[in-house]
């Protein structure tokens, strides 16, 4: 397998990824490839379907410095097996991109807190309260595993105008 990152519209990403129910070696593995890939197409966080594993499985590495210079945090790395959102409050506007949307910036409504339940390599149950940065990126990467993209919170109006710009700088690409 060559775990190539997939990008839109690609089936993958439009499917809820399957539990996992094995805590052994092969999800380490399969760990250590999602870290390795989310550093060499310097993404904040990488959902498992996004490079065609297709397990409930993210990782992520707020440490934005080291790719942008931007104004970060210190940074939490972790990687968490099946994560779900049990709670949510507050509103915020959050401006993303997606490593499965190359060029597409959007500015979407997201919650402020969230409440995560997730399981470590080992399948302890984990739980995370938090917000800000960390908060949004699990949003964005909990609703990758649901087979959720970022561009389903635009109202349908702007979700067409963003895919038709989008698909048209796909085929431009593929042309170059
Ligand atoms: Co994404």
């Amino acid at each position: 397998m060559s775990y190539e990152i997939r990008t839109w519209p690609d089936k993958i990403l439009k499917k809820k990824m399957k539990e996992v129910d094995f805590f052994d070696d092969k999800l380490k593995e399969l760990v250590d490839i999602m870290f390795k890939r989310m550093y060499e197409l310097e993404g904040v966080g990488l959902a498992a379907n996004q490079i065609g594993i297709p397990y409930q499985i993210l990782v992520l590495d707020t440490n934005t410095k080291k790719y942008d210079g931007q104004e970060g945090e210190e940074g939490v790395k972790m990687a968490l097996v099946n994560p779900k959102i049990v709670e949510k409050s507050g509103e915020v506007e959050s401006t993303e991109g997606c490593l499965s949307f190359p060029g597409v910036q959007i500015t979407i409504p997201r919650a402020e807190r969230v409440k995560v339940i997730a399981q470590d390599l080992e399948g302890k149950e984990i739980e995370i309260d938090t917000d800000g940065f960390l908060a949004i990126v699990l949003q964005h990467e909990i609703d990758h595993l649901n087979g959720i993209p970022f561009i389903n919170y635009l109202s349908p109006v702007k979700r067409k105008l963003v895919l038709e710009k989008y698909m048209k700088s796909l085929k431009e690409m593929a042309r170059a």
